[in-house]
C-alpha cells in the first residue's frame, strides 16, 4: 500500500474572536490559505479530529468548514479518508488581479477613447460638499419635505399598479403637466407627446448628441459656456467649435465665419452660462435663420428661467421657431431638488421616434413613482408656489452678496449682477489669475469657480463665479468678505 503523504502543517493563526460563527471563520482562513498559494493542489489536510484538537474547537465545526470548501471545489476527497486541496483551484478574480497588481497599478486598464475624456476644468481644489459661495446650489431647507413625503407615500401605494409608469417617453401625466406649465410660463408650443422625460439636463445633452449627430460632426458651443455640455458632446465624439459670446449672447456672425455649417448649436438664451446675459431678439432671429439655412439643430438649455428678480420674462427660443429646428431642454434640478434627477426634452414632432429609440438603448423609462410625485407637485400648483418662495429668499441673498463685494472688494472686483439666476460673475480688476484667486479663496474656506473653467480659449478678462442661492446671508457676507481680503493679499 503506498504511503500517504504527510498532512501539511496548518499555520492558520485563528483566534476566533470575530462575531462570525467559528465554522465560517475556519472556512475563510482555509480558503484564503488555498488562494494565497500557502496550500497547494494535492496537499493533504490534517484529519478533522486532529485539526479540531489543535484549534481547540469541536469536530463538527471543522466538518462544516470542510464540507463548505468541498462543495465550492477547494477541497476534494472523502472526509475521513483524507482531504486534499483540489487539483484545480477555481480562479478567484479578485486574487488573480491582486497578483497582477504590480503590473496593473502601473498600466491603467484599457477603456474606450471616450472614457479618457480630459476634464478641462480642474476643480479638484473644491471640497466634495459645497461651501459658500459654490454656485448653483439651491437652499435645501426650503424644500417642502412634508408635502413631498405625503405625495411620495400616496404614489408608492399605487406603485406597480399604474401602467402609465411604464412609458418610454416618460409618465404621461407628467409630460402633460410639463407641456401645460411651459405653455403658460415660457410660451413653449408642444403636445405632451413631444416631451421626453430624462435623468436631468445632462442626460438630455448626451442623448441629443448621440441621436442627432455622428461622431466627428460639429457642434457650436458658447465660449465661455457650460462645461458639462462640452463634456457630453466630446463624449459623444463630436467636434466642439467654441463660438464667442458677447452681451447679446452667442456671436452668430463670428461662428458663421469660422465654421459655417454646424450640425448642432448649444445655447443658454435666458441666462447665458456663466455670464448671465440674455440673448437679444435680433440674435435669436439670426440664429434661427442660420439653423434654417444650414439645417442645423439648436439646443436651447432654458435653465434658471424661473429665477428672475424683477426682470420681465422673455419667451424662449422654441416659442418663435417656425421651422422646427429647436430642441428645448428643461430640468428640475434647481427648481425642485438636485437629487431628483428629472429633466426633459421638448422635441420637434419628427424627432420623437428617433429619441424614443435612442433612449431605450440607455434606459427603458425614467423612475415611475418619482415622475408621478412630480406630476402632482406641478398640477396642484406647488411648483410655482415653491419657486415664488425661493425667489424671495434668493433675491435678498443676491443683494447681500452684491453689497458685500461693493463694500469690501471695490479695488479688486467688479460685479454685474444679472436679473436672473443663482450666481453672479465678479470680474477681476487687477491682473490676478482667476484660478490663483479661486485656489486662495478655497484655502480660506470659500468656494469660487474661476471663469476660465468655463472657457475653451484664453479670456481677455478674468473673473470668479460666485453663488448666493444656497447660503444664509450671514455666511454670504463672511465668505464674500474673505474673498475680498484674499484678493487684496495676492501680489500682482
Ligand atoms: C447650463 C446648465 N444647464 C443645466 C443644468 C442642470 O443640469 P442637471 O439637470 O443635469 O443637474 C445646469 C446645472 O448647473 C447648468 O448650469
Amino acid at each position: 500500500m503506498p504511503k500517504r503523504a504527510p498532512a501539511i502543517d496548518l499555520q492558520l493563526n485563528l483566534t476566533f474572536c470575530s462575531g462570525l460563527p467559528r465554522h465560517r471563520q475556519l472556512y475563510s482562513a482555509l480558503k484564503r490559505a488555498v488562494l494565497d498559494g500557502q496550500f497547494r493542489s494535492g496537499n493533504r489536510l490534517p484529519s478533522t479530529r486532529s485539526l479540531a484538537r489543535t484549534l481547540g474547537i469541536s469536530r463538527t465545526t471543522v466538518l462544516d468548514a470542510f464540507e463548505q470548501l468541498s462543495a465550492e471545489g477547494y477541497l476534494e476527497g472523502k472526509v475521513g479518508s483524507g482531504t486534499r486541496v483540489a487539483c484545480c483551484i477555481p480562479g478567484n478574480p479578485e486574487r488573480a488581479s491582486q497578483r497582477l497588481s504590480g503590473r496593473l497599478a502601473r498600466s491603467a486598464p484599457r477603456v474606450s477613447q471616450r472614457a479618457h475624456l480630459p476634464i478641462e476644468e480642474d476643480l479638484s481644489f473644491l471640497q466634495t460638499s459645497a461651501r459658500p459661495l459654490r454656485p448653483g446650489q439651491p437652499e435645501s431647507s426650503l424644500f417642502p419635505r412634508t408635502l413631498w413625503s405625503r405625495l411620495a407615500a400616496k404614489h408608492w401605494r399605487r406603485a406597480n399598479r399604474d401602467p402609465e409608469h411604464i412609458d418610454s417617453l416618460g409618465y404621461r401625466p407628467l409630460r402633460k403637466a410639463i407641456a401645460d406649465y411651459l405653455a403658460r410660463i415660457r410660451g413653449v408650443r408642444c403636445e405632451p407627446d413631444q416631451v421626453l422625460i430624462v435623468g436631468g439636463a445632462q442626460q438630455a445633452l448626451y442623448l441629443c448628441a448621440y441621436t442627432l449627430l455622428d461622431p466627428g460632426e460639429s457642434v457650436w458651443m458658447e465660449d465661455p459656456g457650460y462645461p458639462r455640455a462640452r463634456r457630453a458632446f466630446l463624449g459623444a465624439g463630436l467636434k466642439v467649435v467654441p463660438v464667442p459670446v458677447d452681451a447679446e449672447g452667442i456671436n452668430v456672425a463670428v461662428g458663421r465665419k469660422s465654421h459655417p455649417s454646424p450640425r448642432l448649436v448649444f445655447v443658454t438664451p435666458s441666462f447665458q452660462c456663466p455670464l448671465g446675459s440674455m440673448m437679444s431678439l435680433a440674435r435669436r432671429f439670426e440664429l434661427l435663420q442660420m439653423a434654417k439655412e444650414q439645417a442645423s439643430w439648436i439646443l436651447e438649455d432654458d435653465y434658471f428661467h424661473e429665477y428672475r428678480y424683477g426682470a420681465a420674462p422673455v419667451a424662449c427660443l422654441q416659442s418663435i421657431d417656425e421651422t422646427g429646428r429647436v430642441i428645448y431642454i428643461g430640468n428640475f434640478s434647481k427648481s425642485v431638488a438636485p437629487s431628483l434627477r428629472i429633466g426633459y426634452l421638448v422635441l420637434p414632432p419628427g424627432l420623437v421616434e428617433s429619441f424614443q429609440r435612442a433612449r431605450s438603448t440607455i434606459s427603458r423609462q425614467p423612475p415611475g413613482v418619482e415622475q408621478a410625485i412630480l406630476a402632482e407637485f406641478i398640477t396642484e400648483g406647488h411648483l410655482e408656489w415653491f419657486i415664488k418662495m425661493s425667489l424671495r429668499v434668493y433675491s435678498d441673498r443676491r443683494d447681500v452678496l452684491a453689497e458685500t463685494i461693493r463694500k469690501y472688494g471695490e479695488q479688486n472686483l467688479e460685479i454685474s449682477p444679472s436679473g436672473v439666476g443663482m450666481y453672479l460673475v465678479a470680474w477681476l480688476k487687477q491682473r490676478i489669475d482667476d484660478r490663483d484667486a479661486a485656489l486662495a479663496a478655497a484655502a480660506h474656506g470659500v468656494d469660487a469657480i474661476p471663469l476660465s473653467a468655463f472657457c475653451s480659449r484664453p479670456l481677455r478678462r478674468k473673473g470668479l463665479v460666485l453663488g448666493y442661492s444656497g447660503y444664509e446671508p450671514e455666511r454670504i457676507q463672511l465668505a464674500a468678505r474673505r474673498v475680498c481680503e484674499v484678493l487684496s493679499a495676492i501680489k500682482t
